[in-house]
């Protein structure tokens, strides 16, 4: 019974016709997603910002530094990263989801250890909880001596080179945007760089396939990420959200654009001047839905703490060095949930 749990997909419950959302996946009513109360949230009424890093943007580091204030989370375009790109790793992406399942478990990923490379449906090793209505594939991609390209889909042909292609392009503009993030707290443009140390990349393609009830699931449940930056792209569907003031506010589909979320060492580096972004996935009855996100990480030995420069009297020593290994293993271990990982790491509780 537990076997067959462990590699179940729901891609696999869908295609059997179920009606009804099966118990693991029903969430407590207190974290029910109301998708009846949803509106519409561009950028000019009430969505998260959409900052222009074109040459006739304005002046891009204050607004991400007000984004990043504000939210945690925004969206970046004419980012440089040619539009085709972009599409290319979602069509890669659906139609490897749209593949027979006995070809796509040829990539399945190891259930047993967390995090594991490949096609999975089960984010945490723990068995209690309720489950998210995904299934994703998971690549690791940088540093190049963990990539290992013939672990990843062989179908369609150029699969593999559109993801290295892609991991090189999310790792300069994700490191475009350390810098810039770095300048908005008056800090050295690579100090969040070189604070994180080499990356860690990984990049997770989320399916959400349609729901039988979508108001009592969640597609992915409330987290925030635990490297130091995500960048996101998702298809036309509508999906992703983003936690302000108490609300969940919907994250507009741009086809074009590049979906930025602070994750928590950013946090702890610029001492909490910048909260990680609070997100989550809901889904609904009838549109398959596609991300792909790219975690930029440190390394597990790495040492993340505040910056020094950002400690005053009026804004003392907020969070305890950690070493990311360790955040890491608490995460997969008491789950996403909120923000109790970070919050663990508060000085004054
Ligand atoms: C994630 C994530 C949201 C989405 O993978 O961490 O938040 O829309 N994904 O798929
Ligand atoms: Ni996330």
């Amino acid at each position: 019974m537990e076997a067959a749990a462990e590699t179940q997909r729901v891609q696999t419950l869908v295609e059997a016709g179920v009606a009804h959302l099966p118990a693991r996946y029903v969430q407590p009513p207190e974290l029910r997603p109301h998708l009846s109360r949803r509106r519409d949230a561009t950028a000019d009424r009430g969505g998260i910002p959409v900052v222009d890093l074109g040459p006739s943007g304005g002046d891009p580091v204050a607004a991400i530094g007000r984004a990043c204030r504000e939210w945690g989370a925004f969206q970046v375009v004419n980012h440089g990263v040619r539009p085709g790109l972009l599409e290319e790793v979602r069509a890669m992406g659906s139609s490897f989801f749209r593949a027979p399942m006995e070809a796509k478990l040829r990539f399945a990923c190891d259930p047993r250890s967390p995090a594991s490379e490949g096609y999975g449906s089960r984010m945490l090793a723990k068995d209690d909880g309720v489950l998210d209505w995904r299934d994703y594939f998971d690549h690791h991609a940088l540093p190049e001596s963990r990539r290992n390209p013939s672990r990843w889909p062989d179908f369609p042909s150029n699969y593999r080179d559109v993801v290295i292609e892609y991991s090189n392009n999310m790792k300069k503009l994700a490191q475009t945007l350390l810098c810039m993030i770095s300048q908005s707290l008056g800090l050295p443009p690579l100090y969040i760089e070189e604070a994180v140390g080499e990356v860690y990349q990984n990049i997770t393609i989320s399916y959400y396939p349609p729901c039988p009830q979508p108001d009592l699931a969640l597609g992915l449940q409330s987290h925030s990420d635990m490297g130091a930056i995500t960048l996101l792209i998702q298809d036309d569907v509508e999906g992703l959200e983003v936690l302000k003031d108490g609300e969940w506010v919907q994250v507009q589909p741009l086809s074009d654009a590049v979906v930025v979320i602070l994750a928590d060492q950013t946090e702890v580096i610029s001492n909490g001047e910048y909260k990680s972004a609070v997100h989550r996935a809901v889904v609904n009855a009838h549109h398959p839905r596609l991300s792909v996100a790219t975690f930029y990480d440190p390394c597990k030995t790495r040492k993340i703490y505040p910056a020094m420069q950002l400690i005053t009297k009026q804004s003392p020593l907020k969070y305890r060095e950690v070493l990311y290994g360790d955040y890491v293993s608490s995460w997969y271990s008491k789950g996403p949930e909120g923000k109790r990982n970070i919050d663990a790491l508060l000085i004054n509780q």
